[in-house]
């Protein structure tokens, strides 16, 4: 029998066993049926559990929820809720394995965020499997009706003001944080935008109480999470862990250099850190867990990240338009083997200057990641300024929209 990392860790909550996805009938025996009608209570219970946003930022999906319906009370306009499905990261897969695998536990998730603000209107976002999602829909009777919207696969899709300024008929591209998208987000509403892993786990918080949810994880971070898992030579897999597993325990890492930890804006650390670490929402970012063997270079690696990164780039900011284009030549220039002048210096620098002035995160992000390769690969770029690189495999880990490897 093949075992999946799931089974080895915990038991599923959130993926159907087996790799089978489950149709409406055989959800409901599984998980049993929804109750509605009392929002306080759900909202207490949400609070209890300590769920926090999966989509990337670990915010406090309570404190969310809570923000939105009181908007919509402020405003006398019933909010608009958006479960994100778009997964613009390239590297995670996670977001598509729940839907296509547990389609019904998101879209219950949804149906309660919208009962617990008082909403209007509900969408389900995704990049692709939509026409499996609307067969989906088809299948339950559902108090407010969703409607699913297809976004350009592109990294930005998913930011939160792209993709209300999507769904309000424009391009998806971020715009400016003031006004927040919980006061004004689908078409001036207030609009909840929630990661559709944090829905599917508030399914199961709303079926089975705080406690239940609490009972996996740690005191500090609660619940379990959907990764995605690069190793070298296997599949990518996507595995669900209690928050507190070492990550050793999801990546081997013998003949490991270092590890990214969150995706494309996230984090290397050296594999010795990695053995010690424990599995933490502060870290995990947008679930995707990563493992560059000893003979590889990281900072090729990240070169290309950056590369595509910049062209990502909405181009609206001048800091994001300007600096992360010559961030990334810059450091295509370290991932050579040469002598690179001020390159290392001048990365360093123009990372301080983009931080924190963009419309969106995507230039904190990105400084993230490049402060983290300088670090993590410093004897590498030691190597290479006196023009030697020890990597003696090319072949790329990280997938990169748009590039051959
Ligand atoms: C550049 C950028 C891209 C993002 N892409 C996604 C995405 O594809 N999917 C997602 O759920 N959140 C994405 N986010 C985070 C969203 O803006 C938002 O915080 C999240 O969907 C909220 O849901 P959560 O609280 O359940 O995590 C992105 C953020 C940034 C800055
Ligand atoms: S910071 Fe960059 S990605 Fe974000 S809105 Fe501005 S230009 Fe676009």
């Amino acid at each position: 029998m093949t075992m999946t990392f799931t089974d080895i860790y915990m038991p599923p909550r959130l993926l159907a066993p087996g790799g089978t996805p489950a149709g409406f009938t055989t959800h409901q025996q599984r998980y049993g049926p929804l109750s509605y009608g009392n929002p306080a209570h759900l909202l207490r219970t949400l609070a209890e559990s300590g769920l926090t946003g999966r989509g990337g930022a670990a915010f406090p999906t309570y404190r969310k929820l809570a923000a939105v319906a009181e908007a919509g009370r402020r405003a006398g306009r019933a909010p608009v809720v958006v479960a994100n499905g778009a997964e613009g990261e390239p590297a995670s897969a996670k977001d598509r394995t729940l839907l296509r695998l547990s389609p019904h536990l998101v879209l219950d998730g949804l149906q309660l965020a919208a009962e617990a603000v008082g909403a209007g209107e509900a969408y389900l976002a995704v990049e692709d499997g939509a026409t499996l999602l609307e067969t989906a829909l088809t299948e339950r009777r559902d108090p407010l009706p969703v409607r699913t919207v297809r976004v350009p696969k592109r990294f930005l899709s998913g930011q939160s003001s792209a993709l209300t300024q999507y769904i309000s008929g424009h391009a998806a591209l971020p715009r400016h944080q003031r006004p927040p998208v919980r006061e004004q987000g689908v078409r001036r509403a207030p609009t909840l935008v929630q990661n559709v892993e944090t829905l599917a786990h508030f399914a199961l918080i709303a079926r089975y109480g705080a406690d239940w949810f609490r009972s996996a994880g740690t005191p500090a971070e609660p619940g379990s999470a959907l990764c995605t898992v690069h190793v070298p030579g296997r599949e990518v897999r996507v595995v669900e862990a209690p928050f507190g597993m070492l990550l050793h325990r999801l990546l081997p890492l013998d003949g490991i250099g270092a590890v990214l930890i969150g995706g494309y804006h996230g984090t290397w650390i050296p594999a010795a850190e990695a053995a010690t670490r424990p599995l933490s929402m502060a870290d995990l970012g947008a679930g995707v867990l990563a493992a560059l063997p000893a003979d590889r270079c990281g900072l090729a690696e990240t070169a290309r990240v950056l590369r595509y990164l910049a062209l990502e780039s909405a181009g609206q900011c001048g800091p994001c338009l300007n600096g992360l284009p010559r961030i990334a030549a810059a450091f295509q220039a370290l991932a050579s083997p040469g002598p690179h002048g001020t390159a290392r210096e001048d990365v360093a620098r123009w990372a301080g200057l983009v931080e924190g002035r963009g419309a969106c995160h995507h230039p904190d992000g990105t400084v993230r990641l490049v402060r983290s390769a300088l670090t993590t690969f410093a004897a590498e770029l030691d190597a290479h300024a006196s023009g030697h690189c020890t990597a003696t495999d090319r072949t790329s880990l990280l997938p990169v929209p748009g590039s051959r490897s």
